[in-house]
């Protein structure tokens, strides 16, 4: 498990899909009339994407042809009994749920079960798990452990804090927590993976309370992978016997299955509360679907079934974390400050650092998005003070980003570590000119979710003051 060379793809490939560069006057161009919001570019008119590792990934032969054995019948579908059995094999629970993607199984959930003012804590939420959280009624509270402030490279970063979960419960009662969600791995702490006795911990504790524990799952495999690879006693373990564990310790499981189901567009619930289960698949109906395909076509049902068995396999994962390995080493090679140790889907760089002269409030993490685009026509995102600061619907103040972060996510098996240099190489360009670098003002935005459709205006640019410029 040592070794740390980037093992060649575990692949070959069969279809491609040619790309292209626009030249800088004309990215220059798509930027203004994006009003630099990089969610409002044209893909085509990206040259490498990186803006997500949600429902990009490239599907493999596999499932390419279960695509053709789609079940499109509207009720009891064959495709809905295969995906079931293989969902209630890999998170052991009775009842399984179908639906179009992740924010449309919390929607389901957190409208079941949040009552208003309640809490749903977090090890970190997801912005869209966030948001849907409010939109219930609830109050979201993330609870990350000590060591996710750390510039230290320390494994299990993405580990929510029990100490402040068992004070918490104790401040607020249990009547008022409508859940205890973790997210694997931990998209917002960087992708960083959550130990599997940081798991039983805080399952024991749910437990103690009754309080439902269900996971957002949508990087389960990877996190899984890094159980294995750093935690003592699961070395010799198979990732599926890492994942049976996993899901033991759990009532249920939300997932967005465009990210570790292989897959282009899906999501789930699985839980084992025939009564929660009941009520969500009432309200299914009404609003995604009969619950045998819940807003999914049949062929997707076969696509997921196969693509959450693929996404186990370990040739693949080591493959898959030690790519984004190589790419952390790259982009801090080329000047560019960023999370460590690298996670399981995205390479994280920390714009706070390095533009200190661009306060939050300017956005430094939206300013060397724009950059990256403008320079080499490589999309990225945000995820600082535009994805996760606003105004607070509780307090009514302006609320910051603990972290002015950037991600650059990897698509699962999509680029070659050729495309990787490139992206690394305009990274070392922008890192030359980045006392250049100005910051954003928001001209126009939504009340929540802002990031996605806001427009933008960049500020003129300020003199770095001589001691940050070293
Ligand atoms: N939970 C996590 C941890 C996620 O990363 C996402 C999506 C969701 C829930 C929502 O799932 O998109 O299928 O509705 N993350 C994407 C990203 C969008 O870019 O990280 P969805």
């Amino acid at each position: 498990m040592k070794n740390d060379r980037q093992p060649a793809e575990p692949f070959r490939i069969k279809s491609i899909e040619p790309i292209s560069l626009l030249n800088r006057e004309e990215r220059e161009k798509k930027l203004i009339e994006a009003n630099y919001n990089i969610f409002k570019l044209d893909a085509a008119d990206v040259y490498i994407d990186l803006l997500t590792d949600s429902g990009t990934g490239a599907m493999s032969a596999q499932q390419w042809s279960a695509l053709m054995r789609g079940d499109e019948s509207y009720a009891g579908a064959s495709s809905f009994r295969k995906f079931e059995k293989t969902v209630q094999e890999i998170f052991r629970k009775r009842y399984v749920v179908p639906c179009h993607q992740g924010r449309s199984a919390e929607h389901m959930m957190f409208s079941t079960v949040v009552k208003k003012g309640s809490y749903i804590i977090n090890n970190t939420h997801f912005d869209t798990t966030r948001a849907n959280t409010i939109h219930a009624g609830g109050i979201p509270v993330d609870l990350p452990c000590p060591e996710s402030d750390s510039s230290e490279p320390l494994p299990f970063k993405g580990n929510m804090d029990v100490v402040r979960l068992e004070q918490f419960v104790h401040k607020h009662g249990i009547e008022k927590i409508a859940m205890v969600m973790m997210t694997v791995t931990n998209n917002s702490i960087g992708g960083q993976p959550v130990s599997m006795s940081n798991i039983h911990e805080v399952y024991q504790i749910c437990k103690r309370n009754s309080i439902p524990f269900f996971y957002d799952s949508a990087r389960f495999a990877e996190n899984c992978y890094f159980i294995k690879r750093d935690e003592p006693g699961y070395g010799d373990k198979s990732i599926r016997e890492i994942a049976a564990e996993m899901f033991d310790a759990c009532d249920g499981v939300l997932m967005s299955a465009k990210k570790d189901g292989l897959a282009n567009i899906g999501g789930l619930i699985a839980l084992s509360n025939e009564e929660l289960y009941r009520r969500i698949a009432d309200l299914m109906i009404i609003v995604e679907g009969f619950p045998t395909y819940g807003g999914l076509a049949g062929r997707d049902l076969e696509v997921l079934a196969t693509g959450l068995e693929e996404v186990m396999n370990f040739d693949y994962l080591d493959f898959r974390v030690k790519q984004v390995a190589y790419l952390g080493r790259q982009i801090k090679q080329a000047g560019m400050p960023i999370v460590e140790p690298t996670g399981g889907h995205a390479v994280f760089v920390d714009a706070g650092l390095l533009l200190p002269h661009i306060p939050p409030d300017q956005f430094p993490g939206l300013a060397l998005t724009v950059e990256f685009y403008r320079e080499g026509g490589v999309r990225v995102v945000e995820m600082g003070s535009l994805m996760f600061g606003g105004i607070d619907p509780f307090t009514g103040e302006k609320s910051l980003a603990r972290h002015e972060l950037l991600r650059l996510a990897l698509p699962r098996r999509v680029y070659t570590n050729s495309h990787y240099d490139y992206v690394a190489e305009s990274a070392k360009r922008i890192v030359a000119n980045k006392n250049s670098l100005a910051g954003y003002k928001i001209v126009r935005q939504p009340p929540l979710l802002r990031h996605f459709t806001c427009d933008l205006a960049p500020l003129k640019p300020e003199k770095v003051k001589e001691k940050q410029k070293q």
